[in-house]
C-alpha cells in the first residue's frame, strides 16, 4: 500500500460568510490568536505525515503563497531588534523547499472540480483533502488519525462528526454498515440532503484520505448541490468499486469560514495557550460581566 503523502487544500472560495474581512484577505489567512488558520491546518499535516501541500487557490489568494515564503525585511529587522524567539517561529513554519505546489482553480466550479485542479501534482497515490475551514484539534491530529485509520482498512476514509439537530441538511452525510466504534464502514452518502432525508446525523467535516481513482471519475463529474461539481457525488460513484469508511474521529472542530466558528476558535485558542490563557480568560469573563 502505498503511503499518503500528499495533501490537497482548496483554498480557492471567497468567503462570503465571514465578508467584509474576507474581500482582500484570504479567510484562510485570517487569524485565530496570532496565526492564521492555514497555519494549523499545514501544522496538522504536517503532524501527520504530510511531506508535499497542494493549494488549489484562484484570484485575490497570492497572500497564501506569500505567506509561506520568506519575508527578507520583516525578517532582517527582527534579526536587528533581537527578536529571535519571534524570528524562530516566523522562519520555523516555512516549507522546505518544494514542499509546497500551487495550482489555479480559475472558476468556481465547486469542490470536486477544486481537488480534481490536483490531479497533475498528486498523480497516481492516495492523497488527503484538508478542507481549511475546518480548523480540527484532538489528541493526535485529526488528519493522523484518518491516515493510520486508512493504513488499517484500506480504501477511504472520510472523517465525519455528529452535527447538531437540523443542521444536516447543509453538509455532506454518510450512511453506515451499522455503527460499532469510531470507523465504520460507509454504505453512502449525500451532498446536501434535502431536510428530513438525511441518512444519519454525521456530517463530512472536513479531511478525507482518497485513491487516485476518484480523478478519473471527477473529470467527467456532473453537477450536483448547488450546481456545484460536488467531490461527495464523485465518491458515492467510486463507492461501487472501492471501500469507504467514515471515522468519527476525537477530537473538536470549528468552522473558521462561519463568524462565530472563528469566534470560538479564537476564545478556545487563546484560553489554551500557556503564555496567554490567563489574560484570556479574564479578558473573557470581564466582557460576560
Ligand atoms: C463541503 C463538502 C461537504 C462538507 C462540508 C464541510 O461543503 O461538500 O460535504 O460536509 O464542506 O464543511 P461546502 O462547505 O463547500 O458547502
Amino acid at each position: 500500500m502505498k503511503p499518503v503523502r500528499k495533501a490537497v487544500l482548496p483554498v480557492a472560495g471567497l468567503g462570503t460568510r465571514v465578508l467584509p474581512g474576507s474581500k482582500t484577505v484570504p479567510k484562510e489567512l485570517l487569524n485565530v490568536v496570532d496565526r492564521p488558520i492555514l497555519s494549523y491546518i499545514v501544522a496538522e499535516g504536517r503532524a501527520a505525515g504530510i511531506e508535499h501541500f497542494v493549494f488549489v487557490t484562484g484570484r485575490g489568494k497570492n497572500a497564501i503563497e506569500d505567506y509561506f515564503d520568506h519575508h527578507i525585511e520583516l525578517e532582517a529587522q527582527l534579526q536587528a531588534k533581537g527578536k529571535t524567539a519571534l524570528l524562530a517561529e516566523i522562519v520555523g513554519e516555512l516549507p522546505k523547499p518544494g514542499e509546497m505546489s500551487f495550482v489555479r482553480q480559475m472558476q468556481p466550479h465547486g469542490l470536486g472540480h477544486a481537488v480534481w485542479c490536483a490531479r497533475d501534482i498528486v498523480g497516481d497515490e492516495p492523497f488527503a483533502v484538508m478542507l481549511p475551514d475546518m480548523l480540527m484539534e484532538g489528541p493526535v491530529a485529526p488528519l493522523k488519525q484518518a491516515i493510520d485509520a486508512q493504513a488499517k482498512v484500506g480504501g477511504n476514509i472520510i472523517v465525519v462528526e455528529p452535527c447538531p439537530p437540523g443542521e444536516a441538511h447543509k453538509y455532506g452525510v454518510v450512511a453506515l454498515d451499522g455503527a460499532g466504534g469510531r470507523l465504520n464502514k460507509m454504505t453512502g452518502m449525500v451532498e446536501k440532503p434535502p431536510k428530513g432525508t438525511e441518512p444519519s446525523n454525521l456530517f463530512i467535516s472536513g479531511r478525507y484520505v482518497l485513491q487516485p481513482e476518484i480523478f478519473a471519475i471527477l473529470a467527467d463529474q456532473e453537477r450536483g448541490a448547488g450546481n456545484e461539481i460536488q467531490l461527495t457525488d464523485a465518491m458515492a460513484t467510486l463507492m461501487k468499486s472501492q471501500a469507504f469508511h467514515a471515522l468519527e474521529y476525537e477530537g473538536t472542530t470549528y468552522d473558521c469560514g462561519d463568524k462565530i466558528g472563528l469566534l470560538r476558535a479564537n476564545v478556545a485558542f487563546a484560553l489554551k495557550r500557556t503564555d496567554l490563557g490567563g489574560d484570556a480568560r479574564a479578558a473573557v469573563l470581564d466582557l460576560l460581566k
